[in-house]
């Protein structure tokens, strides 16, 4: 059945590959980012009906736009997948206070913002899916110098499970999504990015944007409450809670 299927953060990386895989399968897309540019691109590079909507998530009317013109031309939204996000490259003791506004308003505000637009939509519908993109980092706290983006990626991870109770009964499913590291332009798009491209600690498995996305397409597909990317990861972050010291010696070692 064909959906309609916001995301925002769709104009490169996770969200314009998602928006691709979605519109292979004949979905309506509307795809939310700042750079029109780009956005367009993705837009045309989609074999299915598709709206770009310029949309900085850190503003509350933004979204609230992107939601209007989403229901004005398809007249219903399905699902909205809040992907935007970015990350950030300094250690914890050296975050100034706009680092740590800029990285709330864009990861943890910029998901607050879509789903109070569009769960009163849903759940007057009694149906539709709420998909929240977080980080194994907002798990595991395991990579210091994402400092303040792995804490908000926890608050999306707490707001999630939240929301997900909440509406519990009501038609509307709550998934988050948890993926490890995934090779965009993420890490050269983070706040004070580094001149040149991080190494992936040993051992490390770097998925494809496409890896990703064929996970987030499937919990479209079949909602689930939550999915690690990469299924390794589960028992990891389950170590990782058993005995946080061990864990961490191990990482140290
Ligand atoms: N790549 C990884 O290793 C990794 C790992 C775990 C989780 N994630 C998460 O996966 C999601 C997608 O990341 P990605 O790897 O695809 O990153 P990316 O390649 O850097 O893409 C980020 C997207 O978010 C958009 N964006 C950033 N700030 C925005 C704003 N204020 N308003 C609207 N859109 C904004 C960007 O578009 P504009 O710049 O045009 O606005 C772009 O489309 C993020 O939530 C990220 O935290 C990524």
């Amino acid at each position: 059945m064909s959906k309609v299927i916001v995301i925002t953060g769709a104009s490169e990386g996770i969200g314009a590959e998602l928006a691709r895989q979605l519109g292979k399968q004949g979905h309506k897309l509307v795809l939310g980012a700042r750079t029109e540019s780009k956005l367009k691109q993705t837009a045309d590079s989609i074999d299915a009906e598709t709206l770009a909507v310029p949309t900085d998530v850190t503003k509350r009317t933004d979204v609230e736009n992107l939601r209007d013109q989403a229901i004005a031309k398809f007249g219903h939204i399905d699902v909205w997948v809040n992907n935007a996000g970015r990350g950030i490259t300094r250690p914890v003791l050296e975050l100034s206070d706009d680092d740590l506004d800029d990285m709330w308003s864009v990861n943890v505000k910029s998901v607050m913002y879509g789903a109070q637009a569009v769960v009163p939509h849903m759940r007057a519908r009694k149906t539709g899916q709420i998909i929240n993109v977080s980080s194994m980092l907002g798990r595991i706290p395991m990579a210091s110098v994402r400092s303040v983006y792995s804490a908000c990626k926890a608050a999306v991870n707490s707001l999630t499970a939240n929301m997900r109770n909440d509406l519990r009964g009501s038609g509307v499913d709550v998934t988050l999504i948890i993926p490890g590291m995934v090779a965009t332009g993420f890490h050269m798009n983070t706040r004070h990015a580094p001149e040149t491209r991080p190494e992936a600690p040993p051992g490390m498995q770097i998925q494809t944007a496409e890896e990703v996305a064929a996970v987030i397409v499937d919990a479209i597909n079949k909602p689930v409450p939550e999915v690690y990317t990469n299924p390794a990861h589960a028992p990891v972050a389950a170590k990782y809670y058993q005995d946080v010291a061990a864990f961490e010696a191990q990482m140290g070692a």
